[in-house]
């Protein structure tokens, strides 16, 4: 079954059982400044799935684009991708383990066709956390799945979350049994050696856990997430990936060109090439800073590997071309991209090619003084990176090439310093500041907190924010709401900006601790995302926000609100683009 068919089915599956197909949301997040990319299909969802109610309803369903890159070196061998498609379905305090599992079975053997028997699951053990999943086991077995086939583990295999806080649950996992012989008496769908496959998680998200610990939600979810490139290798009958036609033509095409034969290298050439135009299509671009960064790493290791493999670096336009060919069904904005695709990757190329070979030659001069030591200093690593742009696992690859390794540990305080200098590090984007502090942005940046307020009092006191972007010429802002604003509604929004920023009100600025700043009934968007100690601005008595800041000291520095665009975002949720007119 082609990966196209095994993503139809799954929607129609579960748009069958009551669930509505949400769109899938860009590979870099707009309403989440915390993140470099989409990690999962979850990540749009985590305010629904903390009880805010979805417009669509309890029971979505979508097929998501991911990026997660904490694996990146590990791309090259047989499973793992920096890019990869979630096919998902959620309950948003609707139906719970009893219900969702036996419709995961009924997908993979009545849709999918996958025998039963091949079938393995992995349920919660249980802590002093959350209680042993014996619900989730015993709907196992009624729906079939033999009790030596259900498999008990604890939180590092059946516990999920995102990162370190947020909301999460015991999971249960389903194995695909690929019929190798297991590795030893022992083996299990825990183990690594490649007999079970993971097909899909259901994750029971009814629990929160800040830095006190867990608590209960106040609904109970489920968020299920199936690897469509995975599936699509079992029924495809696949060794891995790569063999399938999601990467097949690059990789045959690869074959024929390359003068050096290492598969190692066809793989993290094919993979963080697709990787590559994916979040270039959303709009990434390479630079030296968070996402833009990842994104030139990727462009960089692969010239590297073409270098390796001595293709001619002018195939890189044909490769594209076969990729987009071979994918533009399942992602249609790689055909609508492809030439600022072609564009960013060749330009990214050009610019590393002028240090790719002073930056080698540095790197033996380097080696050949570090006497018998085999570990490069982070310092070495840190200079290859900052003069001729090397990212640091291209450094690892050509010291493992040599029988040396690098200090990856002195490199990272290397370049947290240097991040931090260079102010914009996503740590300041976390705390939800400005990166770029110009004058024009600033003042913008306080007008999002006046669009904010005037919100509450003309659409209504639940329009919150969903996000921003400010840039020195505009502002954009996110908000939830149910329709198109009227023209009634704007003028009352630029009216009541305009009369706060005449009346000259100051903005001033508060430490407290999180929780008093939300008894004080501030105004915030991510608030498992701050620290406990925040700060708060007020402007007059009119907004109250937890923010990073910085902002202008008092309204009247802004100039005249004009609104310039309303629109719709994405479902629920719609965008005001505006603009200061200075005085
Ligand atoms: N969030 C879970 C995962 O990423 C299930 O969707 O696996």
């Amino acid at each position: 079954m082609k990966a196209i068919d095994i993503r139809r089915k799954y929607i129609e599956f579960f748009k069958r059982h009551g669930h509505k197909e949400i769109p899938s949301a860009p590979l870099i997040p707009e309403n989440d400044p915390s993140v470099l990319f989409t990690t999962a299909g979850m990540h749009p969802l985590v305010p629904y799935l903390l009880g805010e109610p979805h417009p669509e309803g309890k029971r979505l369903t979508d097929y998501q684009k991911c990026v997660r890159t904490n694996d990146i070196e590990e791309v090259g061998d047989n499973r793992h991708l920096t890019f990869f498609e979630m096919l998902g379905n959620w309950s948003l305090g609707d139906y719970f383990k009893e219900e969702s599992i036996p419709m995961s079975f009924e997908f993979l053997t009545k849709e999918l066709n996958i025998p039963a028997e091949k079938i393995s699951v992995t349920c919660f053990a249980g802590d002093d956390d959350c209680p042993r999943d014996t619900v989730s086991a015993e709907t196992w077995k009624k729906v079939g799945i033999p009790e030596d086939r259900i498999y008990f583990y604890g939180k590092n295999d059946n516990w999920w979350i995102a990162g370190e806080e947020g909301p999460c649950g015991p999971d249960t996992e389903m194995f695909y049994d690929t019929g190798k012989p297991a590795c030893g008496p022992e083996c299990q769908p825990s183990c690594d050696c490649g007999k079970y496959v993971e097909i899909w998680n259901n994750v029971f998200m009814e629990y929160f856990k800040d830095k006190n610990g867990y608590r209960k939600l106040k609904q109970k979810n489920v968020d299920t997430g199936l690897g469509l490139e995975r599936m699509t290798m079992i029924l495809e009958d696949k060794e891995t990936p790569f063999d399938t036609e999601l990467f097949s033509p690059v990789m045959d095409k690869l074959e024929k060109i390359q003068k050096v034969d290492i598969i190692e290298s066809r793989r993290i050439i094919a993979e963080h090439l697709r990787s590559s135009m994916m979040i270039i299509a959303d709009g990434g671009k390479p630079s030296n800073l968070d996402r833009g960064y990842v994104l030139r790493r990727l462009i960089r290791r692969l010239i590297r590997h073409m270098n390796k493999l001595q293709i001619d670096l002018n195939e890189l336009s044909t490769l594209i071309d076969i990729n987009v060919e071979n994918l533009k069904e399942l992602y249609p904005e790689l055909e609508s991209n492809r030439e600022n695709i072609k564009n960013t990757i060749i330009e990214e190329k050009d610019k590393f090619m002028k240090t790719l070979e002073k930056g080698e030659r540095e790197f033996k001069k380097q080696i050949s003084r570090l006497g018998n030591t085999k570990t490069i200093p982070g310092e070495v690593v840190f200079r290859l990176y900052d003069t001729y742009g090397f990212p640091p696992e291209v450094t690892r690859e050509l010291a493992n090439e040599n029988s040396y390794e690098i200090n990856i540990k002195e490199f990272e305080e290397l370049f947290k310093k240097h991040q931090e200098k260079s102010k914009a590090g996503s740590e300041q984007k976390f705390k939800g500041g400005l990166a770029d502090q110009t004058p024009e942005t600033i003042a913008y940046h306080t007008a999002t907190h006046l669009l904010n307020a005037a919100l509450k009092i003309v659409v209504g006191k639940d329009a919150h924010q969903r996000g921003s972007n400010i840039t020195a010429e505009r502002m954009r802002f996110d908000f939830n709401c149910d329709h198109k604003l009227t023209p009634e509604e704007k003028q009352q929004l630029e009216d009541l900006v305009n009369k706060w920023i005449q009346e000259g009100i100051p903005v001033t600025k508060q430490e407290m601790t999180k929780e008093d700043a939300i008894k004080s009934g501030a105004e915030c968007m991510f608030i498992e995302k701050y620290p406990d100690i925040v700060t708060v601005y007020s402007i007059g008595d009119i907004s109250k926000e937890l923010c990073g800041g910085p902002h202008v000291n008092n309204t009247k520095e802004l100039g005249k609100f004009k609104i310039k665009k309303e629109e719709s975002s994405s479902a629920g949720i719609r965008r005001i683009k505006a603009v200061l007119i200075k005085n």
